[in-house]
């Protein structure tokens, strides 16, 4: 399978977002790998562990930022990232009942697809016009 590489439709400008997002894109490429080499179950741990710290970070940083910069999706922003760690901990606790299923590999690896192409590409871009204006 190709790996996912950042690109400008996934800029919001902010730079330190957009390193966080391609960190974030790294990790999915990684697992990607792995489940291709049938080792999905021996990353899955790792890669919650990562997303727990991640969500903390990296959201915070990207609300204030929308915040700061008067974005017009900031509400649906944040709800959007509460519906993420709801999601992830919900896999967080999958993973502790039943350990790394095959099921469970899958489950992260759509989930953060998903959240790519539905979130990063449609939500966090929304940011781009309004640090344009405001440093226009
Ligand atoms: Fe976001």
């Amino acid at each position: 399978m190709p790996s996912i590489q950042w690109d400008l439709t996934m800029s919001t400008g902010v730079d330190a977002i957009d390193n966080q997002h391609k960190q974030l894109i790294t990790w999915l490429n990684d697992l990607l790998a792995a489940m291709s080499q049938g080792r999905g179950r021996s990353e899955i741990q790792a890669v919650l562990a990562k997303l727990g710290g991640y969500a903390v970070t990296h959201f915070g940083y990207e609300e204030d930022c929308m915040t700061k910069y008067k974005c017009p999706v900031a509400a649906q922003n944040a709800a959007a990232h509460q519906d993420f760690i709801a999601t992830f901990n919900s896999l967080g606790e999958e993973y502790e009942r039943n350990g790394a299923s095959a099921h469970l590999v899958v489950r992260v690896e759509s989930e953060l697809m998903r959240w790519l192409v539905n979130h990063i590409k449609r939500t966090d871009t929304q940011l781009l016009p309004c640090v344009k204006s405001q440093l226009a």
